[in-house]
């Protein structure tokens, strides 16, 4: 391990944010203004920070893991474009910005979002300080975790759960797959990016079980509770949109409690990597009191 590189979330978001504004050129065309104009909009960058973070704990040196990084925050960029279009949630405003269909209209909108894909698989594997063996587990991993296994699945019950009280079961299916797999997906990528041992990934993956599940009860209970302003997307969407969530089903409280009892978990999952663990252990405790 690199013992002179200590990480902090200011040094993450910094080297993310940097990398991502050099992905495309300007001049191309309304749909890669529109792909950076999304992906430069300033979001807390918690999927990338989580793969260079689990590729350092690895014992992997966390800059070989920023192809892995960006692709997955692209994919989360073109989930999060589509997600506010008005066949979808209908949103207008997202990272405290006028949505992507909102200042481009829908159909650049759904061109950016595709382009966002598309490009995240290309930016995966254009990098020499990763083996063909990394990329190509790499690239099947973002297929099925981004895809109707994964993401795409999670909205379309998402979708489909609108205006009704499903099941507890049915709901955190739903949330461990709109929300969980990209996380799920971040935190694996950095242990491929490091060649971790099984028993690293195994842990990996259980802690993105448990704190992907809290990340979005955390979400539904900031529609509810936070403002606008703060969040940097409409509040009461969910409401208004008849959407079943974990504060729909269980109220505030309950949602609360069982988002505090799932990061609480999410941390015992650490305890093989020991110290190094520090970082994600305090993520972890930031992510359960963000106010956005
Ligand atoms: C929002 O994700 C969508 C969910 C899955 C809940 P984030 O809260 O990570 O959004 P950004 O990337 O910071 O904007
Ligand atoms: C979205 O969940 C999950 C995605 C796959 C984009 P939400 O619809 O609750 O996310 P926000 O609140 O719009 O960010
Ligand atoms: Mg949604
Ligand atoms: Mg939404
Ligand atoms: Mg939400």
């Amino acid at each position: 391990m690199n013992e002179s590189f200590y990480p902090s979330v200011e040094y993450y978001v910094k080297f993310i944010d940097q990398e991502a504004d050099r992905l495309f050129p300007k001049d191309q065309g309304i749909v890669c203004d529109a792909m950076k104009y999304s992906l430069e909009n300033g979001g807390k960058r918690i999927r990338p920070m989580l793969t260079l973070e689990f590729c350092r704990i690895c014992s992997g040196d966390h800059k070989k893991a920023l192809p892995f990084a960006l692709a997955v925050e692209m994919i989360h960029t073109y989930s999060l474009i589509h997600d506010d279009l008005p066949c979808m949630d209908d949103d207008d405003i997202r990272r405290g910005k006028p949505s992507c269909h909102k200042k481009f209209g829908e159909e650049y909108a759904l061109l950016a979002g595709d382009g966002l894909l598309t490009e995240a698989f290309k930016v995966a594997v254009t990098s020499d300080d990763l083996t063909d063996a990394q990329k190509s587990k790499a690239v099947s991993l973002i297929s099925e975790y981004a895809g109707y296994r994964g993401m795409i699945g999670g909205q379309m019950f998402d979708l489909q759960n609108e205006g009704r009280t499903v099941s507890l079961d049915r709901l955190k299916s739903t949330c461990a797959l709109k929300t969980g797999a990209m996380i799920k997906l971040a935190c694996q990528l950095g242990c491929i990016a490091a060649n971790a041992d099984e028993v690293y990934e195994k842990a990996a993956v259980e802690f993105a079980e448990n704190i992907g599940l809290g990340f979005q009860i955390v979400d539904d209970i900031l529609d509810v509770t936070s403002s606008t302003d703060e969040l940097g997307k409409p509040v009461g969407s969910d409401e208004e949109n008849q959407k079943c969530t974990y504060v729909s089903v269980l109220g505030l409280e309950k949602a609360q409690k069982y988002a505090d009892e799932l990061t609480e978990k999410a941390k015992k999952a650490l305890d093989v990597f020991g110290g190094s663990a520090d970082f994600l252990l305090k993520l972890a405790d930031s992510l359960l009191n963000r106010k956005k």
